[in-house]
């Protein structure tokens, strides 16, 4: 494996997507949502009818899904099985039923490979939770993003307002905190900073100098 890899781990609403999208952009890497593969099988096992507790059906899902990640306008587009789903994966219905999947073992061996296939020269920047512990663990610069759980809320909020939706700050939190408790106290591949990952929290920094931060580790890792 020649291909360099930039791990990006943290909470729900740290800022790892938007900061992963930049850097990958500006460094013309390509680019690993994982958790847009763990709510594509969740979506899939919501359409299809299967149950969130029946294991070897949703490793089915997580095994057979039939997905494109296309860019389209600069934008990123996600397909399943065909359809325009990019919109309806980031919903708090898909959200929520992507981190009850995300704590089966089946589920995340069936995705263990098609993440690692990401990997491509010239390099990739992969955005997650146990990118750095479990999927590779070989990175050459692991960052562990993350932000007070009243910010994320906070930024959530601003993100529903943009797309015209209105959510109580006080449900955000409350959502975000039982989110992270899921995430970080399951069993396998919890939530938890590689032990050698650079921390980073973003609570009180905007998203050019978190850009600018991580750049310049980058930068001083060559
Ligand atoms: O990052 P995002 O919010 O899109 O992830 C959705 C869910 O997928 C998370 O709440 C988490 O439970 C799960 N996930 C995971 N491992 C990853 C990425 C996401 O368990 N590498």
């Amino acid at each position: 494996h020649a291909a360099p890899i930039l791990t990006i781990d943290g909470p729900g609403g740290a800022g790892k997507g938007t900061i992963s999208r930049m850097i990958a952009e500006r460094m013309g890497w390509h680019l690993l949502d994982s958790g847009a593969l763990y709510r594509l099988t969740a979506l899939s096992a919501l359409r299809n009818g299967v149950a969130v507790d029946d294991v070897q059906a949703l490793s089915d899902q997580a095994h057979g899904l039939d997905v494109v990640f296309a860019v389209e306008n600069g934008k990123m587009q996600i397909l399943l099985e065909g359809d325009d789903v990019t919109t309806e994966i980031r919903s708090e219905r898909v959200g929520g039923a992507a981190s009850q999947v995300a704590a089966l073992p089946p589920v995340r061996d069936a995705l263990l490979q098609r993440q690692r296939d990401f990997r491509q020269a010239p390099g990739l920047v992969a955005d997650g939770r146990d990118m750095g512990t479990v999927v590779f663990p070989d990175a050459s610069l692991k960052i562990y993003l993350t932000a007070s759980a009243e910010e994320r809320a906070r930024r959530r909020q601003l993100q529903l307002q943009q797309a015209g939706e209105d959510a109580r700050l006080s449900t955000l939190l409350e959502e975000i905190q039982a989110r992270d408790a899921r995430d970080m106290q399951r069993s396998v591949a919890p939530l938890k900073p590689a032990e050698d990952a650079v921390e980073l929290d973003t609570t009180q920094l905007d998203i050019p100098e978190v850009v600018e931060r991580i750049e310049t580790l980058i930068a001083e890792r060559n």
